[in-house]
């Protein structure tokens, strides 16, 4: 459930119509919903219960400081991969003791900047970077405390670009190499093992790959126990996915993944910690453009947004299904007809669906792509210098741009001339 309805005719954000927000703020622009948010996180939340647990919002999907600042309004943690992303969750005010550092490829200076700053846990990915980890948390004089990634080779069935847990990924270390590894992280100075972590990729729409997964995680806890090591901290990762086509079946929700939790490790007396970021922020946030024209080519219409794929890259990226809903409800009954919605950048690859059925809309209409408020403005670029889109959060029937569209000035002035140009 979201909070985005039809109420008089107009498709509202919480307590707020969409054309009052894009009339204040022009388009095309992000909008999340407080309510959504807000909900999504308490689902995880009460499907953990009553287990020891954190469920640490990953930033990646939406980094926005006011959607971290109300993540952190209501106890969440935070999963960060990168020294920005790290930044992020201190400027909105999570504790040290709240945020964790997942990431392929972890820097010294990452490294230093969360050690320094305070951290949870490093979730880490190989050997060379616990060596690297080892090596600065001694020089700090610090003893920090880590998880290993573990790749259970399990298939996610999910889009290839985003399943992560196949051994010809890139990700975490060969289960079968646990012990190894665990023995040599209690051998090297600066790190303690505390728990494992696991996270085999995005968009889960089957919850048996996460059964699978998780069963290996819990029989890794006791051979590892066995082995002299003090596992007391699960992260079981994120990838819960969302319904993005509403005429399709739902995919599993909160509740029954958290079922599947206390079912596979619940009775390991070990703290449980999730990173959700697509379930929380995906469908709290639609992306609202403009219809600039329609066009009549030669057997098929276009409808030309002012929208295109540097602000929601998903449908070119991942050939991703956003549903897209006219900001004014169709009239009951109108007639469905095929199109293609496109957006004006100069390359074939800004397309965002094909031979769509929808209601007639006309030049100047708004048009909204639901489920966008994850991995949409986290993604977006300035591609054919179009300004970066601005962000908005309503809550209830107030609504505040939380990051606004820079002037072209702004942009140009971004750039700098060598002095051999200059003159
Ligand atoms: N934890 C780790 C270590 C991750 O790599 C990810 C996502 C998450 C948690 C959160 O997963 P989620 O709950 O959001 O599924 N740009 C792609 C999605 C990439 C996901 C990357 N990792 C998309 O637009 O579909």
């Amino acid at each position: 459930m979201d909070h985005f309805l039809y109420r008089d005719g107009v498709l509202h954000a919480e307590d707020v119509p969409l054309a009052e927000i894009a009339a204040a703020v022009g388009t095309p622009f992000y909008v999340y919903s407080s309510a959504t948010l807000t909900r999504h996180y308490k689902l995880f939340d009460e499907a953990l219960s009553p287990l020891d647990h954190l469920v640490c919002y990953a930033m990646k999907a939406n980094s926005n400081q006011a959607v971290l600042k109300l993540m952190a309004s209501l106890g969440a943690g935070v999963d960060v991969v990168s020294g920005g992303e790290y930044a992020r969750a201190k400027a909105a005010g999570f504790p040290g003791e709240r945020i964790v550092f997942s990431g392929v490829g972890k820097t010294v200076a990452e490294m230093e900047m969360a050690l320094e700053g305070g951290i949870r846990q490093f979730n880490l990915e190989s050997e060379p970077e616990m060596r690297q980890l080892s090596e600065v948390a001694q020089r700090l004089g610090k003893t920090v405390p880590v998880t290993v990634r573990v790749n259970p080779d399990v298939d996610a069935k999910t889009h290839e670009k985003i399943a992560t847990g196949k051994s010809e990924n890139k990700f975490g270390i060969p289960i079968a190499k646990a012990r190894e590894v665990y023995s040599e992280i209690a051998a090297l100075p600066g790190l303690e093992a505390i728990g494992i972590d696991v996270h085999i990729g995005s968009q889960l729409t089957d919850l048996q790959p996460f059964e699978d997964a998780y069963r290996m995680v819990a029989d890794l806890t006791h051979t590892l126990r066995a082995d002299g090591h003090d596992i007391r901290r699960l992260d079981l990762g994120g990838g819960l996915g969302i319904p993005y086509e509403r005429s399709n079946t739902a995919p599993p929700l909160p509740v029954e993944f958290g079922e599947l939790v206390k079912r596979t490790v619940g009775d390991l007396g070990c703290e449980i910690e999730i990173e959700p970021g697509r379930l929380i922020a995906g469908n709290a946030g639609l992306l609202v453009s403009e219809v600039i024209y329609v066009k009549e080519g030669d057997g098929r219409n276009f409808l030309i947004l002012d929208a295109a794929m540097n602000d929601l890259i998903r449908p070119a990226m991942y050939g991703a299904y956003h549903d897209i809903l006219p900001v004014i409800e169709p009239a009951a009954g109108a007639e469905l007809h095929p199109i293609d919605v496109v957006g004006p950048v100069c390359e074939s690859g800004d397309t965002f669906t094909k031979q769509r059925k929808l209601p007639p809309i006309e030049a100047g209409g708004l048009v909204a792509f639901r489920s966008a408020g994850a991995y949409g403005a986290v993604m977006s670029s300035e591609y054919n210098t179009r300004p970066l889109i601005p962000e908005v959060l309503v809550h209830e029937h107030q609504f505040a741009v939380i990051r606004a569209r820079p002037s072209y000035e702004e942009i140009i002035n971004r750039d700098t001339i060598p002095a051999w140009l200059e003159g």
